[in-house]
């Protein structure tokens, strides 16, 4: 363990399953976070968010083992950690850099903070930043606000993340490797001693490696997708069963069959983030990633490859069309560029009547879409329409078979993430279309 508190500054989807994971090691963590509804959540041992496992761990190590608190004082917060994870959010602006203002507002008070202090304090950038920033701008405002120097007044290094919504805390807890990025020896010295309890291999590189690897890990795995995903459309003309040309590829060690799942693109708040990041950042350099570019194109059109079939199969306009599936992957309930919520924008936008079922927006409202009617059972949100699309897959949405259709005013089913059982719907009355397999 660290012989210090660590800090958490932001308590999203990271910084808070890391602080809680690292408390569920034994390691007291404190966080720092600016809304104080969270802060009083997290205090009660209550998860803010929705992850699989967070609410029973936050429960376990704030309630029970007293291991992490929030707060709202930074000035308490810089006393009692020598170290500091920054988890603050990177969205992306219009032009597809990123947004820096966040990590920029509050690097300066604690530059501000440093420069009051004796104390040898380190910064760790775990916030998904491009290459050049945090030995860039991120240092150059410590410097400057602090009046001190990295290296020999305090720390600066990158911890990206690799955490999956939805199996974060497995991600964090069993990882297939973990990256610290320094460019000095105190803080390599003081990552390699938080991270000692990690079986996983543990590469010590650059800050500016660091920050590459983030990306070019995202962007490779969401290539990879955007890749399986064009040769599924072509697929789609021919006697072919994506399934087989996956196991047929991906048997080849060199390749691998995961994340090589053909379906309707991939959303979340990552992928289409970083991958516009580093496209941007390739422009900037005036070497422009022109695979990424297809990447992004690709994935753009992607979730409209269902309307087409749909098109292809039905006249939709004024009738009811179901989606199955709300949130841009199973077991998380974020929306963030979900392809479904492409899907019900352009079926509106062609004169459908839109009716949603995801089991976690079971009783609530998109107050965002409420021109879509989120339905509260799977058979309030079959009955009577006229073509139900799979968009999410769901673990409850994976067994369904023809007879579980019955309510359907007219039998067409159109599985965008080629979860259902095709043999299952042979003979029946229902018309399953799985994307990516021939015979359309
Ligand atoms: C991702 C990265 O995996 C993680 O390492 C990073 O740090 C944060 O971003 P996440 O956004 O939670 O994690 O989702 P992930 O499980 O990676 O899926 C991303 C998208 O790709 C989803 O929309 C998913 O449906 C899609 N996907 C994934 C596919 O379409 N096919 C696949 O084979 C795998």
């Amino acid at each position: 363990m660290y012989e210090s508190q660590i800090g958490f500054i932001g308590t999203g989807y990271v910084g808070l399953v890391t602080a809680a994971c690292f408390a569920k090691l034994g390691q007291d963590v404190l966080c720092l976070e600016i809304d104080n509804d969270k802060i009083q959540s997290i205090n009660n041992g209550i998860s803010p968010i929705y992850e699989t496992g967070l609410q029973d761990l936050l429960f376990e190590v704030v309630k029970k083992k007293r291991k992490l608190y929030a707060t709202n004082d930074r000035k308490l917060f810089f006393d009692k950690c020598d170290i500091f994870f920054i988890c603050l959010p990177t969205p992306s602006n219009s032009d597809g850099s990123i947004n820096l203002k966040f990590i920029l507002d509050e690097i300066k008070e604690i530059a501000i903070l440093l420069s009051k202090s004796d104390s040898y304090k380190t910064i760790i950038i775990k916030s998904t930043v491009v290459p050049g920033t945090t030995n860039g701008k991120i240092k150059n405002i410590l410097e400057k606000y602090s009046n001190k120097c990295v290296g020999t007044d305090f720390g600066l290094g990158v911890n990206p993340e690799f955490l999956m919504e939805g199996s974060a805390i497995d991600n964090f807890l069993n990882p297939d490797r973990i990256i610290l990025g320094s460019n000095e020896i105190n803080t390599k010295n003081t990552l390699s001693k938080i991270y000692n309890n990690f079986n996983c291999p543990i590469f010590h590189v650059t800050i500016d490696e660091g920050e590459m690897i983030k990306y070019v890990s995202n962007s490779f795995l969401a290539t990879k997708i955007s890749f399986i995903n064009e040769i599924a459309n072509l697929s789609e003309f021919f006697n072919i069963n994506m399934d087989n040309i996956v196991k047929g590829i991906g048997s080849d060690h060199r390749i691998s069959n995961k994340f090589f799942r053909s379906g309707l693109g991939f959303g979340g708040s990552c992928f289409p983030k970083d991958v516009k990041a580093l496209l941007h950042l390739s422009k900037k350099y005036e070497n422009e990633l022109n695979i990424l570019k297809s990447t992004l194109e690709i994935n753009n059109k992607q979730p409209y490859r269902a309307i087409q079939i749909l098109n292809n199969n039905i006249d939709a306009f004024n009738k009811k069309i179901t989606i199955l599936g709300l949130s841009f992957k199973p077991n998380t309930d974020d929306i963030r560029e979900s392809p479904s919520l492409k899907i019900c924008d352009e079926l509106v936008k062609q004169g459908c009547e839109v009716h949603v079922y995801d089991p976690i927006y079971v009783g609530k409202s998109l107050p965002t879409h409420d021109y879509i009617t989120i339905s509260n059972s799977f058979n309030e949100a079959i009955k009577d329409s006229s073509a139900v699309i799979l968009v999410t897959e769901w673990a409850e949405f994976k067994n369904l078979n023809p007879s579980d259709f019955h309510l359907m005013k007219h039998k067409l089913v159109i599985d965008g993430r080629r979860v259902l059982n095709e043999k299952s719907f042979i003979n029946s009355n229902v018309k399953l279309i799985i994307l990516g397999n021939g015979n359309k």
